[in-house]
């Protein structure tokens, strides 16, 4: 059994071509891949970064961490969004405090604490305070020879931002694929939805003990749910579900094993609809709740990653229902928890140099390819 023979797993481009290959356990557990992944995963592709209904006016912005970076994801005063990196053009200050998209900050201008330099809400800077403008305590120099800054040239970093519906996207490499390119089908699909009429209403986040690619492997899949997700399962016929694989993106179709209403789901199919979005972004999309949820796959190291969670509704009050839906939705996340930091005790342990992988796990055979894709780009 090579698989369990640690010289046997070879360099990953040669190791996952057949469909029962997994990437090779070390490429979740061994650090320099993940420091490898902030650049060549997080770096390179188009990434989740929150909901256009969140920031509904201009000046209206949330921060967002992708790897190392921290952008502020802002609405400029022509309706735009905009995407900065949280860092100052002076000096390198982090300029504005860690704001969720679930409680925005509202600026006229960006400041820096700094030395008050000021931009304004497309990046360029505006004004800087006065001991830039003398040089008072400069003995070489004459206040009549100070120079002026140049706003473009000292604006912040932008980033390459787009949206599909309501749902903001940004890409930190230079040149990024198109977003239409990455997503595919699934643009066309969720803008034929009315994703922008509904409200936030609720997040949740939680840390788990487990590298992020494991989560998102669980999630692609559901030969697990039989045995570790009793309630749920109850109202779905698993064996009429579908598992449609996509370039970058891969969708579990779950039937409902009797019709629920029309009225119950934004969509109109008589099935549940998870979206898995490369790298770190789903859309969930159920059959008994009048709403959609959007789960953020954060890594935070090697060993832990942040399953941030939010709801939308039609109203962001939540009913006595949706209450209830979303309890059954954190029922099932905690079910997936045990099983992930069950498994992840076992991966890291080494025993194990390759996983084998089924034939209904051709989903997660997709993401683990796409990894592979991006670490040998
Ligand atoms: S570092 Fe921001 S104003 Fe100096
Ligand atoms: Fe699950």
């Amino acid at each position: 059994m090579t698989q369990w023979d640690d010289s046997q797993a070879k360099a990953v481009s040669e190791d996952i071509t057949e469909k029962s290959n997994a990437l090779p356990a070390r490429y979740f557990t061994d650090d320099d891949v993940f420091e490898m992944e902030k650049d060549k995963v997080f770096g390179q592709y188009w990434v989740y970064a929150g909901h256009a209904n969140c920031i509904k006016e201009s000046g209206q912005y949330f921060t967002r961490t992708i790897g190392d970076r921290q952008l502020i994801v802002v609405r400029g005063h022509d309706g735009e969004v905009k995407a900065f990196d949280n860092v100052c053009a002076h000096r390198g200050s982090k300029m504005v405090e860690d704001t969720p998209m679930t409680d925005p900050g509202d600026a006229k201008r960006i400041k820096c604490p700094y030395h008050l330099w000021t931009y304004d809400l497309d990046g360029e800077l505006k004004s800087t305070p006065k001991s830039f403008e003398e040089a008072g305590l400069n003995p070489d120099l004459e206040d009549e020879d100070v120079q002026k800054f140049d706003a473009e040239e000292n604006a912040l970093n932008d980033v390459h931002v787009d949206t599909i519906g309501p749902l903001i996207f940004v890409n930190l490499s230079e040149d990024p694929m198109p977003l239409a390119e990455q997503a595919g089908v699934m643009k066309d699909r969720l803008e034929a939805l009315p994703l922008g009429e509904y409200e936030h209403a609720t997040r949740i986040v939680s840390e788990v003990e487990c590298n992020w690619k494991v989560f998102a492997s669980n999630y692609s899949e559901c030969d697990h749910c039989q045995a570790n997700h009793q309630d749920w399962i109850k109202g779905i016929s698993l064996n009429e579900s579908e598992l449609e694989v996509n370039d970058y993106h891969w969708v579990l179709h779950y039937t409902h094993a009797e019709d629920v209403e029309d009225e119950m789901r934004i969509h109109d199919e008589h099935e549940a609809q998870f979206h898995y979005f490369w790298p770190n972004f789903t859309v969930n999309m159920y059959g008994t709740a009048d709403g959609y949820g959007t789960y953020i796959i954060d890594p935070i190291d090697t060993n832990r990653f942040q399953l941030i969670a939010d709801y939308y509704f039609r109203d962001s009050e939540l009913s006595e229902e949706e209450r209830e839906f979303v309890r059954t939705s954190r029922q099932l996340q905690e079910e997936d928890f045990e099983l992930v930091e069950r498994q992840w005790e076992g991966l890291r342990t080494g025993a194990l140099a390759q996983a084998q992988l089924g034939p209904n796990e051709h989903t997660v055979h997709r993401f683990h390819q796409l990894a592979q894709e991006a670490y040998d780009s």
